[in-house]
């Protein structure tokens, strides 16, 4: 990435005044003789029919709109009718607008350390700005607030898949600032607050439920989610089914969860490597990792924050079906159920003799109806 050149200020008003003059203009007033440069007063350019069409541009620089060329344009070449600029950006634009109040303007706390963002630090107004005005608020330039953006950082940010709704909405200024932040980043927020000052159901949610996962809790939201856009849903960072049931062996649809925990707790049969399991007998294995129907992390856990400890869901919900999760935890193991099946204990220390697998409760006794077949149709489990 780098900051486009542009190319020299004067050359470009001037070869853009020549070229507006000679050909782009209606033949009655091409014919007409070109006014003097020595003539512009600065107050007869928008009248006289030339260079009307800035004050017909859906947001206007009042400079503009007041027809105060001059305060920026001054005659180069009277025979030409040819201008150049009063000064150059980015002193230009500070006679008007003083350093301090756009520092503030675009970084919130003045007093704190800023980080100004490269093209601001540079001087360079005129790339993001249109100086007389455009289709775009803040007069800003290619399509405003998100197309100007990625002229620069197409590389940087992926907006492929899911695009995240306040980009689509609001563009990159919802969290970004454009001149200078007193956060990295340049955002607009605090680190902590980067996601819960809109997100406030989430916060509301992890400050009242009695479980919180962990690095929901420390607000370090970017650790599953991405902030710009994602093929995944939910702006996840890696994959996590919410199917009800995922085929054997299949880790890779847990992939997000694996990024912190170890895998071991999924794929061995008989392990010390988690606490659901009965003596040495994987819980997770058993449940999980099947040949068909292996039930996902997602029907047993919350990915936030619960009620209930381990963070296991309330309920258990698949179509329209809602059934409360009863879990218990002892010291040493603990007892879940009826919902899929009977009530059933696990112990780590003296595992529970289970002389059958558990009797899996009818359709009716768990109150489920004809769930398998609803949740096989559509294949996921609705949320
Ligand atoms: C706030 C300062 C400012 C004011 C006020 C202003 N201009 Fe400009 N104008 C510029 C700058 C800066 C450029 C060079 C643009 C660039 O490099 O992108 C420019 C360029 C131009 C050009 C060259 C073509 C173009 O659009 O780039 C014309 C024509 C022009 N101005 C006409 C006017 C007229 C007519 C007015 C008054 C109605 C006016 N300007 C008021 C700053 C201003
Ligand atoms: C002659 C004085 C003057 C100069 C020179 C000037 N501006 Fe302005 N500008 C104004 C005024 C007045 C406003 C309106 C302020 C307001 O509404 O609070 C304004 C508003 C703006 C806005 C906000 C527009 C909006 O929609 O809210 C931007 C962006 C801006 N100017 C950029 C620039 C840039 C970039 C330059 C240098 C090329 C520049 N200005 C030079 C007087 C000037
Ligand atoms: C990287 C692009 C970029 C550069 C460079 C840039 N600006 Fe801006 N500017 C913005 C954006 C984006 C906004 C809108 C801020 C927002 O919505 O939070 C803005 C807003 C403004 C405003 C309106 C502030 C307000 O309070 O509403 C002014 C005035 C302004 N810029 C002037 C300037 C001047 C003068 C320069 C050069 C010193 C400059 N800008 C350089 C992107 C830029
Ligand atoms: C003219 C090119 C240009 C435009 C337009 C531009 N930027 Fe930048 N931006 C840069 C450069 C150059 C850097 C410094 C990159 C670096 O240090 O790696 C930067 C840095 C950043 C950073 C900090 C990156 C980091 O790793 O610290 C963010 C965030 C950012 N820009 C967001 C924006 C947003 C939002 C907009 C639109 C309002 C925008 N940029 C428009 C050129 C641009
Ligand atoms: C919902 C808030 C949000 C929006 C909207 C947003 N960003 Fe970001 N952006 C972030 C966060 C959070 C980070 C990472 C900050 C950090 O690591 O400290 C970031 C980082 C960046 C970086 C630095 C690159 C990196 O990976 O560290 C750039 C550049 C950037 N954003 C540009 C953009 C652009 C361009 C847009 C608009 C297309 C945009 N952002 C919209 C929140 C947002
Ligand atoms: C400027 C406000 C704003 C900020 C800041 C913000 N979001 Fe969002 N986010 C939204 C909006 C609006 C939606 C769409 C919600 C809707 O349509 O109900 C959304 C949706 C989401 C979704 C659901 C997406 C989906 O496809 O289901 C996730 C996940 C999310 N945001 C995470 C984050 C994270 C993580 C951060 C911090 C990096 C963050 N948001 C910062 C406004 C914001
Ligand atoms: C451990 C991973 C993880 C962390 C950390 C995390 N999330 Fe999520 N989030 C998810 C998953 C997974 C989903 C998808 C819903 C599901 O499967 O439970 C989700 C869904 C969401 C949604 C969509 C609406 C919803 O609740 O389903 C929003 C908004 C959201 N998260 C915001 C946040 C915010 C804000 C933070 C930081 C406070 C955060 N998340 C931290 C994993 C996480
Ligand atoms: C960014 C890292 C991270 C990711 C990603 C992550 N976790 Fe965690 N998880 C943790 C940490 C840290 C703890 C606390 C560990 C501890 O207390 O020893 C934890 C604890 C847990 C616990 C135990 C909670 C308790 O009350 O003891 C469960 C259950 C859990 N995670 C499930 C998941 C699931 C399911 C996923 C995938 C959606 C996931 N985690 C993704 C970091 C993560
Ligand atoms: C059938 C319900 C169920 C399913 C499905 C399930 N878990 Fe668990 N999980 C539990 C229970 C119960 C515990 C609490 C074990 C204890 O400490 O007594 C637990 C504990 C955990 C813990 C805490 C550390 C540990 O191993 O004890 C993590 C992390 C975890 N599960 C992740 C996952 C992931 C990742 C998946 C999907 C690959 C998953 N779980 C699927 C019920 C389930």
């Amino acid at each position: 990435m780098g900051t486009k050149r542009r190319q020299p200020l004067i050359q470009r008003c001037v070869a853009a005044v020549i070229l507006l003059a000679t050909t782009s203009l209606p033949l009655a007033q091409a014919q007409r003789p070109k006014p003097r440069a020595a003539e512009v007063t600065g107050d007869n350019c928008l009248t006289s029919g030339c260079h009307d069409g800035l004050s017909k541009t859906a947001f206007i620089h009042a400079p503009v709109a007041q027809n105060q060329c001059g305060q920026c344009h001054r005659p180069a070449d009277a025979e030409q009718h040819t201008f150049a600029l009063t000064s150059e950006e980015p002193a230009l634009c500070h006679e008007c607008h003083d350093a301090d109040d756009l520092a503030e303007a675009g970084g919130g706390d003045a007093s704190g350390q800023l980080v100004g963002h490269a093209p601001f630090t540079a001087g360079q107004c005129l790339t993001c700005h249109n100086p007389h005005g455009g289709d775009e608020a803040q007069l800003l330039r290619h399509g405003g607030k998100s197309g100007l953006c990625m002229e620069c950082h197409d590389g940087d940010v992926e907006l492929s898949g899911r695009v995240h709704a306040p980009i689509e909405r609001s563009g990159c200024t919802a969290c970004h600032r454009g001149h200078q932040s007193a956060y990295a980043k340049l955002m607009r927020f605090p680190p902590a607050e980067a996601c819960v000052s809109c997100h406030s159901k989430t916060m509301e949610q992890l400050k009242t439920a009695g479980n919180v996962h962990r690095p929901a809790g420390a607000l370090d939201c970017q650790s599953c989610h991405k902030p710009h856009a994602s093929t995944e849903r939910a702006l996840l960072g890696h994959a996590y089914s919410a199917k009800t049931y995922v085929p054997v062996g299949q880790r890779e649809q847990y992939a997000l969860c694996f990024e912190c925990h170890d895998a071991e707790l999924l794929e061995e049969a008989e392990t010390d490597a988690t606490g659901f399991r009965n003596g040495m007998a994987n819980l997770h294995h058993l449940h999980v990792n099947k040949d068909t129907k292996g039930r996902s992390c997602h029907v047993c856990h919350e990915s936030h924050a619960g009620a209930q400890s381990r963070l296991i869901r309330d309920t258990l919900t698949m179509g329209q079906w809602r059934t409360p999760l009863r879990f218990r935890e002892t010291p040493t193991g603990g007892s879940c159920g009826p919902a899929c099946h009977a009530a059933k204990e696990y112990d780590r220390e003296s595992p529970v003799e289970w002389n059958t697998s558990p009797p899996m409760l009818t359709e009716p006794e768990r109150g489920l109806g004809d769930v398998d077949r609803k949740v096989d149709e559509n294949g996921e489990s609705p949320r």
